[in-house]
């Protein structure tokens, strides 16, 4: 696209009904401080005994939380969205761009099965375009498929369940062939070596990047990611979000991993130095054909037997997730990069004896 970033405007790209949309004021979206009767609180506090505030909703901005993410990434803070995890993310930008039972999103299989689910349940089509054999991204192949109807390609670097990092200038050829936006998921950016794309959005006002606490950070469980875009884009993705989307405890704990980047980056160092490890011991494995190149917390490997290794290691009590029914995965197994002990448990259930 590589348009002047102060002249992108997305307006005609909005559904009409949200165009139209007056967002749901919040109660303290106009004075937040003195005796609070505005929003049916519970003045006594919390049921349990706890000295955290719980019996006051949350902040519907959380702006000193999107500063800190927004400094992390080197972008501003308008540019940020934060939502419940970045499955959040993905389904209010297809309520924003895409009219259900009209519109499309293109992706390129095999990749993260949120995109086809949050699709599905917004009665949004799904155009796809196969990343090749070796997973590699074809810009040229991607935008054939467009069409009318297409109103998001999504793409997935590093890609799940593949793990590796798409072609950044495949994916510049899509920002520019492409007239609308471009989603690129980064949910594991933080265990390759390439980084963040942040940079590009300076350049290309029609990408969007997806990010999440729930990998690298660790963080699963809070369920905290965001969408990083022109300002724009994320004005509209504000208005459409449930007012309190995030909740004050997540939130909190959120804000305080941004005070420790060091321990994050000394995980996502183990977890490299593992899945290198992993990597080696695996290659020696009698029925294991193929380790695929990984950028990210994860191994595809290709198994001879795939399905009964899955079920086999299930009934030793080591949980690995089985991809072969995705297009060029025939026969593998993709398995998270654990601690030494866990990497060490799988290695030693692969190599035991059946009984
Ligand atoms: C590519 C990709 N994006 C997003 C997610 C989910 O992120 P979150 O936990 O922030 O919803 C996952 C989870 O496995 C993923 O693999």
């Amino acid at each position: 696209m590589t348009e002047n970033r102060s002249s992108f405007n997305p307006e005609p790209w909005i559904r009409p009904n949200i165009r139209t949309l007056s967002p749901y004021h919040a109660a303290r979206d106009d004075y937040h401080e003195g005796i609070l009767l505005d929003a049916n609180e519970n003045s006594y506090g919390p049921a349990i005994p706890t000295d955290r505030p719980l019996h006051r909703y949350p902040d519907t901005r959380l702006d000193p939380l999107r500063k800190k993410w927004a400094e992390f990434r080197g972008i501003d803070m308008e540019q940020v969205f934060l939502g419940v995890g970045s499955d959040e993310a993905i389904d209010i930008l297809m309520r924003v761009f895409c009219e259900p039972g009209r519109d499309e999103i293109l992706t390129t299989p095999p990749t993260y099965g949120m995109y086809k689910v949050a699709a599905r349940i917004n009665n949004v089509g799904v155009s796809e375009s196969n990343l090749t054999p070796e997973f590699e991204l074809d810009a040229r192949k991607v935008l054939s498929r467009v069409t009318q109807q297409t109103k998001l390609i999504i793409l997935c670097s590093p890609n799940n369940p593949t793990g590796n990092v798409l072609s950044v200038s495949e994916i510049k050829r899509i920002l520019s062939g492409f007239k609308r936006l471009v989603v690129v998921d980064e949910a594991y950016i933080d265990f390759s070596v390439s980084g963040s794309l942040s940079h590009l959005m300076e350049h290309y006002p029609n990408l969007v990047l997806l990010q999440t606490l729930s990998k690298s950070f660790g963080m699963a469980a809070v369920r905290m990611g965001a969408a990083l875009a022109h300002p724009s884009v994320i004005k509209w993705m504000l208005k459409v979000k449930a007012p309190y989307n995030v909740n004050q405890l997540t939130a909190d704990v959120a804000f305080e991993a941004f005070g420790h980047t060091d321990r994050m980056q000394e995980h996502v160092r183990k977890i490299i130095l593992g899945r290198n490890r992993l990597s080696k011991a695996l290659a020696r494995h009698p029925d294991v054909e193929k380790i695929f190149p990984s950028d990210a917390n994860f191994l595809l490997v290709r198994f001879r037997h795939a399905q009964e290794w899955y079920h086999r290691l299930a009934s030793r009590g080591v949980i690995v997730r089985y991809r072969g029914d995705q297009v060029h995965c025939e026969n593998t197994l993709r398995i998270t990069v654990g601690t030494p002990d866990e990497n060490d448990r799988l290695l030693a259930e692969l190599d035991r004896k059946e009984e």
